[in-house]
């Protein structure tokens, strides 16, 4: 009885704790990507969260906190919305490096990759 209590308990706190992982992991947004004919964008959040706050993004920017929830697209970047507010040539290397965004394996649906284990951009 007391080993089920435990154990239930220990699912309870991983399904609580799982989702928080996204905060350090690797977020492949493929809504649009793909069906365009781009690989999907691989967003290293962890690598972004060190060097900004989180209302940065999730406050001004507007990006909301789930995997693939955003609906973005090119020309709202290229108009200095979402990445684009810092990935401009100014605060980071601009929008033209196509290549270093959408750098996902083709087939990867949208979703929170790498768990706390990876640090930058994984080759997921
Ligand atoms: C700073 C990161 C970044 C760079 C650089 C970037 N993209 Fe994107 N792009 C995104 C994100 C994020 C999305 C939305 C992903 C999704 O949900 O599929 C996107 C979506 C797209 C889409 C689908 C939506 C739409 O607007 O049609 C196309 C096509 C696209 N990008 C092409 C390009 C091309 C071509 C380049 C280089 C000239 C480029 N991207 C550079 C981040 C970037
Ligand atoms: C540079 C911008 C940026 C910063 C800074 C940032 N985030 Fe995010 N965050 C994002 C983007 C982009 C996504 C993915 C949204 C999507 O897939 O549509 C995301 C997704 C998330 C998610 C969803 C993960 C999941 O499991 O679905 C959580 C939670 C989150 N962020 C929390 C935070 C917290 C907490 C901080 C500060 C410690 C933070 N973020 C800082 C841009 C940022
Ligand atoms: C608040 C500012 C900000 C926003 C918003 C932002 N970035 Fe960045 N990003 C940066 C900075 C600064 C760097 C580091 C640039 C450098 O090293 O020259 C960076 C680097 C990166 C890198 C390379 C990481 C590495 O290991 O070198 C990728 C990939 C990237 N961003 C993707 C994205 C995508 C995709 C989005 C939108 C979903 C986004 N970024 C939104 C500021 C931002």
């Amino acid at each position: 009885m007391k080993l089920r209590a435990a154990l239930s308990f220990l699912l309870l706190w991983l399904a609580l704790a799982v989702p928080a992982q996204g905060e350090y992991a690797d977020v492949v947004l493929n809504r649009l990507s793909e069906q365009s004919g781009m690989r999907p964008v691989v967003f290293p959040h962890w690598f972004h969260r060190i060097r900004f706050r989180c209302k940065v993004c999730h406050g001004e920017l507007g990006f909301k906190m789930r995997a693939g929830a955003n609906v973005v697209q090119m020309n709202d970047i290229i108009n200095g919305k979402f990445c684009g507010m810092c990935h401009n040539g100014r605060v980071a290397w601009s929008a033209d490096r196509c290549d270093l965004c959408h750098s996902g394996r083709r087939g990867l649906p949208s979703g929170i990759y790498g768990g706390s284990e990876t640090g930058g951009p994984g080759r997921w």
